[in-house]
C-alpha cells in the first residue's frame, strides 16, 4: 500500500512540469504585461486583428465587419465558427480544389468575408492571426475536428427555405440590431449591402448561414428560432444585394465601385458599423 502511494505521488510530481506547461496566459494577462516575447506579441497582434480588423489590418480589410463578427467572441465560441482549429490543417477543400493551409483560409476570409484584398502569404497580419489561432488551439485535438467546429448542420425540415417568410422573421427578430435596411447599427454589423460579406463568402451559403443564425442569433436569444425560421431568414439574407464575388472579374468590380461612389455622392447614407462607432 505504502509503495503504491509513493508511486502515485511520484507520478504526480513528475507530471507537474507538464501540467504547468499546459497553463497558457490569457489575453488579458498578455495585455497587461509590460514586456512580451516575440511569440506573445504576435498572438496579441492576431487577437487585435480578429477583434478590430479595420483598425489593425486596414491594408486588407474591406467592409464593415471584423473577423469576430462571424468567428464569435474572438473565435472562442463553439458552433460560432470557432478558430481553435489549427489541428485540422492542412486540409483538402473543394472550393479551390487543393489542400489548404491555415494561412490560405485566413487570406480567403480577407478576400471574401471581409470583402477586402487577399494578403500575401507572408504578410505580418496573416502570420499574426495564424499565431493567435494556434494559441487558441492549445489542448484541442490534432488531426480531427474540435468539438463545436463550424456551425451545426440543421436537420431537413421538409419545407424549402422561403425568403418572404424570412423577411417577416427578419423584421421581427433582427431589425433592432442589424437595421431595417440590413446596413447595421451601432449594436451590430451589416448583414447585406456594400459593407457586408461578398457573394463568394462561405457565409453566403444558405444551409451554413441558417446553422449560424440558429445557433447564434438573435444574439442573447440563441436557439430560439425554429430550424425553418432560421432557414427562411437565411434565404432572405441570401437574396439581398451584397458585393460581387471577386472571382467574377475585374470589370464587374469596377462597375460596382462606380455605382457605390455615385450612391455615396447622392447622399445615400453610409452604414454605421460598431467599428466606426467606437
Ligand atoms: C462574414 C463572416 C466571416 C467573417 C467576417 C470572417 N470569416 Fe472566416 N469563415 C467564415 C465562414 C462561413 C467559414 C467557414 C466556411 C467555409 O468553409 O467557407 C470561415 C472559415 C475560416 C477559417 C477556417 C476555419 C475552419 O473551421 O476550418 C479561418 C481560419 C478563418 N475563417 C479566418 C478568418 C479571419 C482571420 C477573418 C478576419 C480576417 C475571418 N475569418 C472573417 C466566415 C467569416
Ligand atoms: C441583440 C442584437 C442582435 C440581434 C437581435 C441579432 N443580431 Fe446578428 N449579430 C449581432 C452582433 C453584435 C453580431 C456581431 C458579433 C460581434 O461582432 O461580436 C451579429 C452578427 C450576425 C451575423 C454575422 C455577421 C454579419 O453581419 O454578417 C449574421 C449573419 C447575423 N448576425 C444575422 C442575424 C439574424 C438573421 C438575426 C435575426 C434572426 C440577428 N442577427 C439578430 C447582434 C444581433
Amino acid at each position: 500500500m505504502k509503495n503504491f502511494l509513493f508511486a502515485v505521488a511520484g507520478v504526480l510530481v513528475l507530471s507537474l512540469p507538464v501540467l504547468q506547461a499546459e497553463a497558457r496566459p490569457t489575453i488579458e494577462e498578455l495585455q497587461k504585461r509590460a514586456v512580451l516575447d516575440d511569440y506573445e506579441a504576435n498572438v496579441l497582434f492576431g487577437y487585435n486583428i480578429v477583434m478590430d480588423s479595420n483598425r489593425y489590418a486596414p491594408r486588407y480589410a474591406g467592409n464593415g465587419l471584423r473577423c469576430s463578427s462571424c468567428h464569435l467572441n474572438g473565435g472562442t465560441k463553439r458552433d460560432g465558427f470557432p478558430l481553435f482549429v489549427a489541428g485540422v490543417y492542412p486540409k483538402w477543400r473543394a472550393k479551390n480544389g487543393v489542400r489548404n493551409s491555415l494561412e490560405m483560409r485566413i487570406r480567403d476570409c480577407f478576400l471574401y468575408s471581409l470583402s477586402g484584398v487577399m494578403p500575401p502569404e507572408e504578410a505580418p497580419e496573416v502570420l499574426a492571426v495564424s499565431a493567435y489561432i494556434s494559441y487558441l488551439s492549445h489542448g484541442q485535438p490534432i488531426g480531427t475536428p474540435p468539438e463545436g467546429w463550424g456551425v451545426p448542420t440543421l436537420p431537413e425540415t421538409g419545407a424549402d427555405p422561403d425568403p418572404p417568410r424570412g423577411q417577416a422573421v427578419y423584421k421581427r427578430e433582427c431589425t433592432m440590431c442589424h437595421g431595417a435596411d440590413g446596413s447595421g447599427t451601432a449594436a451590430a454589423p451589416p448583414v447585406w449591402g456594400f459593407q457586408s460579406f461578398n457573394e463568394g463568402s462561405g457565409m453566403n451559403v444558405v444551409p451554413r448561414l441558417a446553422g449560424f443564425i440558429w445557433a447564434n442569433m438573435p444574439m442573447g436569444k440563441e436557439r430560439s428560432l425554429t430550424h425553418q425560421e432560421a432557414l427562411d431568414v437565411a434565404a432572405f439574407l441570401h437574396i439581398q444585394h451584397r458585393p460581387f464575388d471577386p472571382r467574377e472579374g475585374k470589370l464587374k468590380k469596377l462597375a460596382e465601385e462606380i455605382y457605390h461612389g455615385l450612391s455615396r455622392l447622392f447622399g445615400k447614407k453610409e452604414p454605421v458599423t460598431p467599428q466606426a462607432a467606437r
